[in-house]
């Protein structure tokens, strides 16, 4: 829609795992289903604005109304963010892998009787601290998401100064939960001071307008 609280604004989501190969048949990935961050995407694009989500590997639908840009590695994710940018608000929902292995072997590791080989692994680029630290071409409004299965909100509030985010959506991971893979989330919203709003568990649907209606009025009209 041309209207809506969003309307003339560019918004760029990234959702979903990433997998990071091991060799052409393995590779390391986390079971992020993507459902959260597609949610904000289609929320965004309800709500007027132009969307880009950029998404690893996910076994749900393109949201409507979004371009789709799908990647596979939280390196392939970072370059595919830098081309959608500029934007007016970005959010980082995806789970990015913090690790990938130290080399991709080009065919099928053998299982020859011998020890495993042990897999080494190295960090890879922190996207969203990469695009919030800019000076340059930085969205006006970045959001951060948490997930972790403890001390949350304290994680949270660490997380946001090290990355340089304007707030963060922290979530509880833990299995009994359900949240991964799962239809339902309880957020908190965490901001730069500190602060902390408790959202009670709701859709991840309606999780993702109340957002998108948060973010809208932050950055105002
Ligand atoms: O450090 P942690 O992975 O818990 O931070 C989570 C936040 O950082 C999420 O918003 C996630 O999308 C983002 N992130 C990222 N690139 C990474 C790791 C996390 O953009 N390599």
């Amino acid at each position: 829609p041309e209207s809506g609280p969003l309307a003339g604004r560019r918004v760029l989501v990234t959702s979903g795992p990433t997998h990071e190969p091991i060799d052409p048949v393995r590779y390391l990935a986390n079971r992020s289903s993507g459902r959260q961050g597609h949610a904000i995407a289609a929320a965004a694009a309800a709500a007027g604005a132009t969307v880009t989500l950029v998404s690893g590997p996910v076994a749900i639908p393109d949201p409507p109304g979004v371009r789709v840009v799908a990647v596979e590695t939280a390196r392939e994710m970072l370059e595919a963010v830098e081309a959608a940018l500029p934007a007016d608000l970005a959010i980082f929902a995806a789970a990015v892998g913090d690790w990938r292995p130290a080399e991709t072997r080009e065919s099928k590791i053998k299982k020859d009787g011998a020890a495993p080989a042990p897999l080494t692994l190295v960090e890879n680029p922190d996207i969203l601290a990469t695009i919030a630290g800019r000076s340059a071409g930085r969205p006006r409004l970045v959001i951060g998401f948490a997930a972790e299965t403890d001390t949350v909100l304290d994680n949270a509030r660490a997380k946001i100064a090290r990355k340089g985010c304007d707030l963060i959506v922290a979530n509880d991971v833990s299995p009994a939960g359900g949240v991964m893979g799962g239809s339902a989330n309880t957020v908190h919203l965490v901001g730069r001071d500190g602060s902390v709003e408790t959202w009670p568990t709701l859709d991840k649907d309606e999780v993702g307008r109340r957002l998108i209606r948060h973010f809208a009025d932050l950055l105002g009209s």
